[in-house]
């Protein structure tokens, strides 16, 4: 920190908040309030002569409330910058004027109660989330009685106790009556790995087992007369070192209990505590006496992580950190194009993990901003200005935030932010965007194109680049045979599917559909396939209300890696096609063909064969010619197929 604090090349804002950040890779524009610290850091010498006149004493947070601190405070003894700061609220009260003490007491002048919070804005080319993790609260586990007993202390609390910078200066006393402990408890997992919601996560936090195997080496070292005995359902040793560390711990006498406890009561007059368990490895039941009791408490997210993760559109993992790009190969990369995360804001981890990943994040943000120019892919969106009719419908879907738009205005998409998913073209219903590389044009010909000969036997199937179609590529090079009449359109995200495509299908005779991506969690695009689920669900009440079977309309979610699964949804998918009958899909035809809501829009239709104005998106260059529908058109003069539509004016 003081490394970073003296960098020249970095403007270290401390005591501050991010409010907003907005814009796309390489222009991010970052409004920060730098609250204000009512001392000027830059003369404050931290000399102390403030805290000793200071009258309001309230509980200290970085001790976790076991010691306590004055208003105007070092929020820890390693803080950079090293100097003093006043909480409003705590020095004032519910008094409008400070008691000014300190002020008296300050030789250098530092203290300024006008002083007022600051906001600044500053242009960044990448962004860095490291908003790190909070210690699981174990008030729901009663039976441990961390609320009733005072020596039942968490990992979190023990660490300060024993600590020389703590509030017992590291001579362990215990909390209930400051006795010296001569058998400590400890016990693992809690609040992790368990299926029940209200007491906890089913994610393992990673770091617990090895801090309790430290801190029973620590007292070994440290108190030799201490006596240590572990809970635990399986120790996790894995890392360099760890399992040494492991053994030389036992080694020491440590006594490690497979099993964890049912119960903990406290002798009134004591203060001792007594642990029922199961030791699992004998079957036998167990009772332990001890002076003290350590809850291995795990990881949540930090309570900031959701505000910034909507700031910068990022997705997180139902355990509610946010999400990286690929686990394996992009572990610090994020669907935002130029953010980056690191540490603990990712999932629960120790120092060194976090300190590799911060690295990591700060290497692939230095490759982009050594950059003078920065290559997108060409899957992007693109408004046509004649047929949006400004509704915002796109903005709103947009997980990457990618489009503009104000009343009364057109929609703009900023190309280096729009990730491609199609989400925006498949709700447009002006047909007013088309998705670059993967037009409505080229979904309609691929329709047409399968369900041209023997529409009866095709089972119409969309799947999205990254999982679903991944998925069915896993189950050809695994040899997991499936219906071979499984036409498979390829779109980026199962969200480019839009409502006009699968009434088009029926239409076209096709006896069902299929639409297909990743997982909830797993989608690319942030959370682009719940677009596609409130869809979906809009379809199969239209094929309801059209008198239709809903279920010849199918909705499955499959990984990459589920070639098996893939290999079942077909199979499921032909047996329902098996149930549709040629009486029955030539009805659907008819009813869709009259029906009014259900019938394929595509406005463009009506303007086949008229005269029309092209333009290339890649060189600019326009030209006049006769519109053909869904014909892909190529640019004259430098051979892009980025070619956009125009209508004639006056038209
Ligand atoms: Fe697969 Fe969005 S990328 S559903």
């Amino acid at each position: 920190m003081m490394d970073v604090g003296r960098h020249s090349n970095i403007e270290l804002l401390t005591y501050s908040e991010v409010e907003d950040i907005s814009g796309y890779i390489g222009n991010f524009k970052a409004r920060i309030r730098k609250k204000a610290r009512y001392v000027y850091e830059e003369h404050c010498t931290s000399c102390g002569d403030c805290v000793e006149v200071c009258p309001v004493v309230v509980p200290d947070e970085y001790q976790i409330g076991l010691g306590s601190r004055r208003a105007i405070h070092i929020p820890f003894p390693q803080a950079v910058p090293s100097a003093y700061i006043v909480h409003a609220e705590e020095c004032m009260g519910q008094n409008p004027i400070a008691c000014g003490k300190c002020i008296e007491a300050c030789e250098k002048d530092c203290i300024d109660f006008a002083m007022r919070d600051e906001i600044i804005d500053v242009d960044v080319g990448t962004v860095i989330v490291a908003t790190g993790m909070e210690v699981y609260d174990p008030t729901p586990w009663d039976e441990y009685g961390y609320t009733r007993f005072p020596n039942v202390v968490t990992s979190m609390e023990f660490e300060r106790l024993i600590s020389t910078g703590g509030p017992l200066k590291g001579h362990l006393e215990r909390p209930g009556d400051l006795k010296h402990p001569l058998r400590i408890g400890f016990i693992q997992c809690v609040g992790s790995r368990t299926q029940d919601p209200e007491r906890g996560n089913p994610y393992c936090s990673n770091f617990c087992c090895m801090n309790t195997i430290k801190s029973t080496q620590y007292l070994n070292d440290t108190y030799p007369d201490i006596e240590s005995t572990v809970f635990y359902m399986d120790l996790r040793a894995f890392g360099k070192g760890f399992e040494e560390l492991l053994m030389r711990s036992k080694g020491n006498g440590v006594r490690y209990v497979r099993g964890l406890p049912g119960d903990v009561r406290e002798d009134p007059e004591t203060g001792d505590l007594r642990v029922t368990v199961e030791n699992t490895t004998i079957n036998r039941l167990e009772e332990h006496e001890f002076d003290m009791l350590v809850l291995a408490v795990g990881a949540v997210p930090a309570t900031d992580t959701e505000l910034v993760r909507q700031m910068v559109s990022l997705s997180k993992s139902p355990s509610g950190f946010l999400k990286e790009a690929h686990p394996k190969l992009r572990p610090v990369d994020t669907p935002t194009k130029g953010v980056f995360i690191a540490g603990a804001a990712e999932s629960p981890k120790d120092v060194r993990e976090s300190v590799t990943q911060a690295s990591a994040a700060a290497s692939r943000s230095s490759i982009l901003l050594n950059k003078s120019e920065f290559s997108v892919e060409a899957i992007t969106a693109v408004v046509d200005e004649d047929l949006c009719k400004m509704c915002g419908q796109c903005a709103d879907v947009c997980p990457f935030s990618a489009i503009q738009w104000a009343k009364k205005e057109v929609a703009v998409v900023t190309s280096a932010a729009c990730a491609g998913c199609g989400t925006c073209a498949a709700e447009c219903r002006f047909d007013a965007i088309e998705m670059r590389h993967f037009s409505d044009q080229a979904i309609y010909a691929q329709i047409d194109a399968m369900l041209e000969d023997d529409p009866l036997n095709t089972i119409v199937t969309f799947a999205c680049n990254w999982c679903s179609y991944a998925g069915a590529d896993t189950a050809g090079v695994g040899r997991m045979a499936y219906p071979p009449n499984a036409n498979i359109i390829r779109t980026m995200c199962s969200g480019r599917v839009s409502t006009d495509f699968v009434w088009y299908a029926f239409r076209k005779g096709a006896p069902v559909v299929l639409v297909s991506g990743c997982h909830y969690v797993d989608c690319h695009y942030i959370d682009a396939n719940r677009s596609t689920t409130r869809r979906l669900d809009g379809l199969w009440d239209g094929l309801e209300k059209a008198d239709l079977r809903p279920d010849r309309l199918l909705l499955e979610w499959c990984s990459a890696a589920e070639g098996g699964r893939w290999q079942t949804i077909m199979q499921e998918a032909e047996k329902r096609r098996q149930t549709a009958t040629l009486e029955e899909v030539e009805q659907t035809r008819s009813i869709l063909a009259e029906a009014r809501t259900p019938s394929p829009r595509n406005p463009r239709a009506r303007d086949e064969g008229s005269p029309a104005a092209f333009v290339c998106l890649r060189c600019g260059h326009s030209w006049d010619g006769i519109y053909q529908g869904n014909v892909e058109r190529m640019c004259p003069q430098c051979r892009s197929n980025s070619v956009r539509w125009l209508r004639k004016r006056g038209r």
